[in-house]
């Protein structure tokens, strides 16, 4: 059984690699005549308008085919019928009004009726690593600009594109790349939705279309704040489910956690992005940050986070202030930690929540806490506890899983109701999930090679 099990992961991983490798040579070819579009910092498509207090979350202010094409890695295209970009407008932490940017795409063959909403695990500080742009062909690269956990996603969302849904991307860290500032992810993911509802003109949406929602790490941050908040901010909407991985219920014990491990690069993005929302926490940065150490840690301002990840790897970044305990000791820091955790309403939608027994960047038991509550006032969760990853290989290995169960509840085949909770040896040994496993492999390796993007017809 192991033996299966091990062989089966083998090849899941090979085949993953293989598509990375394979694509290489097509490189050359696609690079030619493509010039880097402008980065988001600097193009006035991301700029606020005027009068966004007039207008009512979701509303559409301006939008655009994207500059350049999508890609998968950087390298080779995704075949998609259309693809865009809107700037909508939503709400911040502190309530004021904000807008932000949707990337929409459609695959050929496309179910209008069915879109599914995935939340990116941008986990950066500068709006110039945003989904939107960092999904473009020929985005900047190099070692500051390297968002390839970015596009690792994007070839488990081909996986959806493959089903015929539309997919959405909000840049749910906003305009001012708040990483953390999770009531603005949340409100940035529902009126992303709704932009994309308000899109039906131009994008073909359906106007009652079925809505899901994915995301894991980062991006479930977004999606579970979104389901948390739905009910109150957006009740309007009707959502059939999220599938929501590797969650984050509480901030302060991923400091601790990551602080001097291999994940400590979460930590600068995290202070600076929720400084962004917070000024007043900027102030007690300034206050605390030895000076030796202001150079380095604010790199995370200008960088992505494959560079936060290599640059504070294995680090003691606590110890770049003068007070390493300063997430508990300064009351400022404290209340604003306290006010992005989870746990805050419950959510009414269908949940399918999974989460590595072994997470190394928040511990399971504090998931645990947070689904009981959530049933505890009547919440409808699947939860999938699995024993064979950590981390970073369970957004891998649950994602057939996941797909299966956003695959059923787009179907109107979800019928859960109340709390289940399972361990498993590994989701991939999930029946389900094997189903749909070797077709992600396979439509992986074929859109690498640049089959058209979606279901094939008869
Ligand atoms: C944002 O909201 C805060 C708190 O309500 C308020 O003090 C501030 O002036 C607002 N900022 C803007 C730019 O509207
Ligand atoms: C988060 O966890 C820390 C310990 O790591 C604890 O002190 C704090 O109270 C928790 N916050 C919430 C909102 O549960």
């Amino acid at each position: 059984m192991l033996v299966g099990f091990n062989l089966l992961l083998a090849a899941f991983l090979l085949a993953l690699s293989a598509t990375v490798t394979y694509a290489a040579p097509l490189e050359h070819d696609l690079l030619q005549d493509r010039s880097t579009p402008t980065l988001p910092s600097k193009d006035p498509f991301y700029a606020l308008p005027y009068g966004l207090d007039e207008v009512s979350p979701g509303i559409i202010l301006r939008h655009r085919a994207p500059p350049n094409p999508i890609a998968a890695f950087g390298i080779a295209p995704v075949n998609l019928q259309a693809a865009h970009q809107i700037l909508s407008r939503t709400t911040d932490s502190l309530g004021n009004a904000t807008a932000t940017v949707l990337t929409v795409l459609v695959p050929h063959n496309a179910d209008f009726t069915k879109v599914l909403s995935y939340q990116v695990a941008e986990d950066a500080s500068t709006i110039d690593c945003a989904p939107s742009y960092a999904f473009q062909l020929e985005h900047a690269q190099g070692p500051e600009m390297g968002t390839m956990v970015t596009e690792t996603e994007l070839l488990l969302v081909e996986a959806a594109l493959e089903q015929g849904w539309i997919v959405i991307f909000p840049d749910f860290l906003g305009p001012k790349a708040a990483f953390m500032a999770n009531e603005l992810a949340g409100y940035a993911t529902l009126d992303g939705i709704r932009a994309a509802i308000n899109s039906a003109s131009f994008t073909g949406i359906s106007e009652t279309p079925t809505i899901t929602m994915w995301g894991y790490s980062g991006g479930s941050l977004a999606s579970l704040w979104a389901a948390e908040l739905q009910p109150t901010y957006a009740p309007d909407l009707k959502i059939a489910g999220a599938a929501i991985g590797g969650t984050v219920p509480n901030i302060t014990t991923v400091v601790t956690r990551v602080n001097g491990k291999a994940n400590a690069g979460l930590i600068p993005p995290g202070v600076i992005g929720l400084s962004n929302q917070y000024p007043e926490l900027g102030q007690v940065v300034d206050q605390h940050l030895l000076p030796q150490f202001r150079t380095e840690f604010n790199k995370a301002k200008s960088q992505c986070y494959l560079a936060d990840d290599t640059d504070f790897a294995n680090k003691d970044v606590m110890a770049m202030f003068d007070d390493r305990n300063l997430v508990y000791t300064n009351p400022i820091a404290a209340r604003i930690l306290a006010a992005n955790a989870l746990g805050k309403h419950t959510p009414q939608i269908p949940l399918f929540v999974y989460k590595s027994v072994g997470d190394e960047i928040s511990p399971i038991s504090e998931t645990d806490t947070l689904v009981d509550k959530y049933c505890n006032s009547g919440a409808n969760i699947m939860y999938q506890r699995d024993q064979k990853s950590n981390h970073g290989q369970l957004a891998v290995i649950a994602a057939p899983k996941a797909l299966s169960w956003l695959i059923n509840t787009m179907n109107g085949l979800n019928h859960h109701s109340g709390c289940t909770t399972k361990t498993v040896l590994s989701s991939l040994l999930d029946l389900d999930a094997l189903k749909v496993l070797p077709k992600i492999l396979l439509d992986a390796l074929l859109d690498l090679l640049g089959k058209p993007v979606g279901p094939l017809i008869g």
